[in-house]
């Protein structure tokens, strides 16, 4: 690119981050210039309305509402996407880098569904395609697992990536709130979608999973791969008991490398009261990495909203800028492992907590640890809870020592079928963290 002239800058959306960066760009111009080597100016911004009244108010040679004034005019180096969804935000990313333009983009959908074709486009086009706010918001997680941890084998990635359900589930953990009002809550505040239901089902967690896992086990797993469990049947005993026994429960997104394989699953999860992921709280998102030689590594921070996006987008914005100033080239993605695998819930080990309510008389006991038994399910703990003398019975509480998710799902309907037992409250996993 010719050295005399700044750096263009082109933003696909204007919603609350894209305004962010528009107004990161105006009111940082000189630190961002710095960084850079060379001004960095937006030269244009994709809007549907340029009417609608907007900080920071640009003026309405920048505002376009056709596409192709950002993706396909001179001028323009790198092209910043910022308007979510799958469709139409792959087509103009496909078509800014075929434009031969740089992208940097904040889209979890995107990147986990297409993520590996469009680096691949990136790479064949030699040009840059950044993420970072695309996963834990502020937290520099992407850069961190593509560049400074790349030295490192990466065992395991165990993190909290939703602030809605986090924030959730530590209102029913602190103050005893059903999962109901806690959401309530959650959206009075702003934290939560009008329409949480990617949130609560875990799908948000499980896209960017999908990506880490991704990126860490050089390797490429689809979201639809992800085992995913909500939050919603979690109720206020299981944060009682889980207290009791030393746990708090965490919806947890875990990654963990297999021989030639890789577990993913997003569910919520027991963890012990003394590990740091515990005493994460709120809207915050927390990573830990696990990986040789770096040991465990652990990020925290703000997972969404405009100012850490807006942070994440332009350490992105930066980082090509510098490129495009020192007439430098994008470094290359790390090629895929062939033959990698993801292996099956069903194979999965960990430990397991179960709540059952059952008659409060002789010989119960005995017939749930028989069906356990014999599925060489072992059991850690068992603790008879809130016995009720007038309805006669009683919630029984047991963990257990690591088993396999399909002996566990076998003894689920065995134990529902057995005349002790009157109802399997809950099941939830058990992750074993060091502490
Ligand atoms: N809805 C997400 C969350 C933020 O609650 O963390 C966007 O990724």
């Amino acid at each position: 690119m010719d050295p005399n002239r700044p750096i263009g800058v082109g933003l696909l959306g204007l919603g609350v981050v894209g305004s962010g960066v528009a107004l990161a760009l105006q009111q940082r111009r000189n630190a961002l210039s710095k960084a850079v080597g060379a001004p960095v100016q937006l030269v244009r911004a994709l809007v549907r309305d340029p009417h609608k009244p907007r900080r920071p108010n640009l003026s309405h040679s920048v505002l376009t509402t056709d596409p192709t004034q950002v993706l396909e005019v001179p001028g323009i180096d790198i092209v910043v996407e910022l308007i979510g969804g799958e469709q139409p935000a792959g087509e103009y990313v496909r078509r800014a880098l075929v434009q031969g333009k740089h992208v940097v983009t904040a889209n979890k959908d995107l990147i986990s569904q297409q993520g590996s074709e469009l680096l691949d486009l990136a790479d064949e086009k030699r040009l840059g395609l950044r993420f970072e706010g695309a996963v834990g918001g502020g937290i520099p997680i992407i850069g961190s697992l593509t560049e400074d941890l790349l030295g490192n084998d990466i065992s395991s990635i165990h993190a909290i990536i939703n602030g809605t359900t986090n924030f959730i589930l530590s209102s029913m953990a602190d103050e005893g709130m059903d999962a109901k009002e806690a959401l309530s809550r959650a959206q009075q505040l702003g934290y939560a979608e009008a329409d949480p239901a990617k949130d609560v089902s875990g799908l948000d967690a499980a896209y960017k999973l999908s990506i880490l896992a991704s990126l860490a086990f050089h390797t490429k797993v689809d979201p639809g791969q992800v085992f995913r469990q909500g939050i919603d049947g979690l109720s206020a005993r299981d944060f009682r008991y889980a207290r009791e026994l030393g746990y708090a429960i965490k919806l947890l997104a875990i990654a963990k490398a297999q021989r030639n394989g890789v577990e993913v699953r997003v569910h919520p999860a027991l963890i012990p009261e003394g590990h740091i992921l515990a005493k994460v709280g709120g809207v915050f998102n927390a990573v830990e990495v696990a990986g040789e030689p770096v040991g465990r590594a652990f990020f925290h921070g703000l997972g969404a909203g405009a100012d850490p996006t807006t942070s994440a987008v332009l350490g992105d914005l930066v980082h090509v800028g510098r490129m495009l100033a020192t007439g430098g080239r994008p470094l290359r993605r790390v090629p895929d492992d062939a033959d990698f695998y993801v292996k099956a819930m069903s194979d999965v080990e960990t430990r397991y907590y179960f709540r059952l309510n059952v008659p409060d008389r002789a010989g119960v006991l005995s017939q749930i640890t028989r069906v356990l038994g014999d599925l060489d399910i072992s059991i850690a703990s068992i603790i008879q809870k809130d016995a009720d003398a007038a309805a006669g019975t009683a919630e029984i509480v047991i963990t257990t020592h690591p088993a396999r998710e399909a002996a566990v799902q076998r003894s689920l309907a065995l134990l529902d079928g057995l005349d002790v037992v009157k109802v399997v409250n809950n099941m939830i996993r058990l992750e074993e963290l060091p502490v």
